[in-house]
């Protein structure tokens, strides 16, 4: 694979170093973390290596690490690789057993997950500090991924807001009620890019987006790991799935990316970037392999990328039994293979396959070149210990006191529900249907999923529970308008047609005042393992939907969902379309107040919908073809015959309570250098009565490269509350660096010419353009959609 070959370089020359020096710095990975450390950096290539000597080593690990380097037997360096699952991710604990803490004794385990509770774990901790020889804290890890146990909207829906800070503010609070449970890591966030949302996996993730995707991941960054991981109520996070996972051919779940070069780096790496230059702690390999390329075992994408070119120097940790499944993909014959492989890879911990605990140490005899690696492997996780304080203060996470304050607070749950709020996408709303604020008589709550409160917590619930949930159904009852009543009708299930439920449902529909119809997905038809072949409503929602609007297309439809979907009848029949996702455990509030009007919808759609399953996979940000698609069927063009050219919702679409008008936009400069810094500025009016808050978006295209670029790249957004009749200035900071292409070798090059800014309220919703002239190339390590666009208003 072309990324591979070009990594081999860098590989050669690391291997040489690390042969030189054992467990010594790379100089090559120290030049290439210099390099890119800038968010709009100064023309350069690649430094070649500084001379090191063989005399004195440089040290990556700290004394404390490096004494234990030497004192420990290789058994107990291998027992720090591996992570055993302490239960299942619902059956927590339940395989801490006796046995297992005489593995914490002997010093063969290094990490637990599925895991939690500050009693227990404190248990269990000191166990592993007092009664084994090395006194090694153990790391207790948990998909802590959108909540603990205050569940937030899943992290699609996150996105939608368009708001980082909303992000960070979930991530905080999940990092408090984690770590006073016991945890100290959590494999979150998620950060893989989905274009193909039959991939369940989408409803984890930021979307289709790098440039979005890069700053929810800062965001997480941030919210989880705080300002130092050694604060007890930090929680070491990590970037998942390095890489590519989610171009899984066909959208099928651990299928192969079978993807270029130029899009691996240019689309699914900037969000792991972006999360290196935030100071993210760990990272997780991918199940996938990489046009043939298993993620796991390929030292070219894990140590090349990751530890040479950005310069990591936290813990890699493999994705489940991942390692051991280096066998099913054919590119290794034993256990052993499979666990050199990674563990040459640079893969640091072996997430429950085992085989570094059970295989690698006959493959140390066998090839004792692999000691370095192990080595490098240690160091890393004992580093990510000390960076938690754990040596220091092992039990700082096991105060029971504290787990009981900080759990489900009342604060918290305001969080959830404004966050709730924040994420929900008014996607359709003819004659002003929305809000509901006067309804014309009683309210029928029509489908299941109004009252299916498992669904709101979504696909990683963590200690979330459904209990925890207000439904739908109980927020439009509670919250509804003075002297209105609220009934409801099940309409039937989710993917059986029940024509009974149905008819009922519509009988009441038409003598119902306001109808409004809850349609989607359960929680259980999207995330992992999750992929549907098609995108399309469930047989008994369809069906329900389609009577439903018959009777009664003024009718406000809900679209409850972990993806986007194709609804192309709803699109069309129904009045008003509000896309909440799963909301978490304020859900049933949080709809209330929009659908009611207390709060304005202004969420933004971070993937396109589509209108049939057969125009997947897509984005807005496609190159644009030597025929461009045109709406003429007489032309021949890049389209299908029996479809629209465009989706049915647009990324970056939502609609609010009010309207916006934008200005002309103007430029701070016409002509840059290439590390010239620029602005772009744009008058908004919010024009209606009511005040209200609108996601302010700017795309970028080149439109004469060396390579065909997209015919739209999100280069920067804002969410901005404009009071009604009043106008806002919005100014964005670019570079030319965020038009860089890949180049090959981790460099980025920019070059001369015109570069397009568009500035509107959505991808197909521009406003204005305006051009500025880069007056010369450059090159740059830095990847162009990980580099903020910093935003003023004013
Ligand atoms: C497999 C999933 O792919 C990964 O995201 C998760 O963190 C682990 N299981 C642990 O639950």
């Amino acid at each position: 694979m072309a990324v591979v070959q070009n990594f081999a370089r860098i590989i050669e020359h690391l291997r040489a170093e690390r042969g030189q020096r054992g467990r010594a710095a790379s100089a090559v990975a120290v030049a290439f973390a210099a390099a890119s450390c800038v968010a709009a950096p100064p023309a350069q290539t690649a430094a070649p290596a500084p001379p090191v000597s063989e005399a004195e080593p440089a040290s990556d690990f700290s004394p404390r690490v490096e004494s234990l380097l030497d004192e420990m037997t290789v058994d107990q360096k291998i027992g720090q690789l591996v992570q055993a699952a302490g239960g299942r991710s619902k059956s927590l604990n339940s395989r801490l057993t006796d046995a297992e803490l005489d593995r914490v004794r002997a010093g063969k385990v290094g990490s637990y997950l599925h895991v939690a509770g500050a009693e227990p774990l404190g248990a269990l901790q000191r166990v592993a500090v007092e009664e084994s020889e090395h006194g090694i804290p153990l790391l207790f890890a948990m998909d802590v991924v959108h909540g603990y146990r205050t569940i937030f909207p899943v992290p699609i829906a996150i996105a939608s807001s368009f708001d980082p800070s909303a992000w960070e503010e979930a991530a905080r609070i999940s990092a408090v009620e984690a770590t006073s449970a016991g945890l100290h890591w959590t494999f979150a966030p998620m950060i893989d890019i989905a274009r193909d949302p039959r991939w369940g996996r989408i409803v984890e993730g930021a979307g289709s987006d790098p440039y979005l995707s890069s700053q929810m991941a800062v965001a997480q960054v941030r919210g989880y790991q705080g300002t130092s991981l050694a604060e007890p109520d930090t929680i070491l996070a990590t970037a998942k799935h390095l890489g590519a996972y989610g171009a899984a051919l066909g959208g099928r779940d651990y299928g192969s990316a079978d993807i270029s070069e130029r899009t691996f780096h240019e689309v699914y790496l900037p969000p792991f970037y972006a999360a290196e230059e935030a100071g993210v702690g760990s990272y997780m390999t991918a199940f996938n392999d990489i046009g043939g390329e298993p993620v796991t075992g390929t030292e070219a994408l894990v140590d090349g990328i990751l530890r040479d070119q950005w310069g990591f120097d936290g813990l890699v940790v493999s994705d489940w039994n991942a390692i051991a499944e280096l066998l099913n993909h054919g590119v290794a014959s034993n256990r052993g293979e499979a666990g050199a492989l990674a563990l040459r890879a640079g893969v640091d911990m072996d997430m429950t396959s085992g085989v570094f605990g059970e295989d690698l140490a006959a493959m140390l005899e066998s090839d004792p070149a692999l000691k370095a690696d192990l080595d490098l492997a240690v160091g890393h996780i004992l580093s990510v210990k000390e960076r938690l304080g754990l040596f220091d203060n092992p039990l700082a996470y096991h105060d029971t006191a504290r787990e009981q304050a900080s759990l489900l607070t009342p604060e918290h749950r305001a969080a959830a529900r404004e966050i709730a709020v924040r994420s929900m996408v008014l996607l359709k709303n003819d004659n002003q249907t929305l809000p509901l604020n006067e309804p014309s008589g009683d309210i029928l709550v029509i489908g299941t999923l109004a009252e299916d409160r498992m669904t709101q917590l979504g696909s990683w619930r963590a200690r979330g529970e459904a209990d925890d949930v207000v439904s739908i159904l109980e927020g439009l009852t509670d919250g509804a308008p003075d002297g209105v009543k609220v009934r409801y009708e099940s309409g039937g299930g989710i993917q059986t047609v029940d024509e009974t439920a149905i008819a009922a449902a519509v009988e009441a529909a038409k003598a119902a005042g306001e109808v409004i119809l809850v349609i989607g997905e359960d929680f259980d038809l999207s995330g992992e393992a999750r992929s549907r072949s098609s995108v399309e409503l469930p047989a008994g929602q369809k069906a329900l939907a389609d009577a439903v609007l018959a009777a009664r297309p003024d009718a406000v439809v809900l679209l409850v969902t972990g993806r986007a979907m194709a609804i192309p009848d709803v699109a069309e029949k129904a009045d008003a379309v509000l896309l909440t996702w799963m909301l978490g455990v304020e859900a049933g509030p949080a709809v209330a107040d929009v659908v009611y009007g207390a709060r304005m919808p202004a969420g933004r759609l971070p993937v396109d919908f589509p209108r049939a399953t057969g125009q997947l996979p897509f984005t807005y940000s496609e190159p644009p073809s030597g025929r461009p698609a045109n709406p003429d069927l007489s032309v021949d063009s890049n389209r299908y015959m029996d479809l629209p050219i465009t989706p049915q919702f647009a990324f970056g679409h939502g609609l609010t309570y009010t309207t916006f008008t934008y200005g002309e936009p103007q430029l701070s400069k016409r002509a840059v250098g290439p590390m010239d810094a620029f602005d772009i500025s744009v008058d908004v009016t919010n024009n209606g009565e009511r005040d209200g808050e609108e996601v302010v978006q700017l795309y970028m295209r080149d439109p004469v490269s060396r390579t065909a670029r997209p015919k739209k790249e999100l280069r920067g957004f804002k969410r901005v509350s404009i009071p009604a009749g009043q106008s806002v200035t919005v100014t964005f900071s670019l570079s030319p660096a965020q038009s860089a292409t890949y180049d090959g070798d981790g460099g980025w090059l920019i070059e001369p010419g015109r570069l397009d800014f568009m500035i509107g309220s959505s991808s197909d919703d521009i406003a204005g353009e305006v051009s500025v002239e880069v007056t010369e190339g450059a090159q740059t390590r830095v990847p162009a959609a990980a580099i903020e666009t910093e935003v003023s208003v004013q």
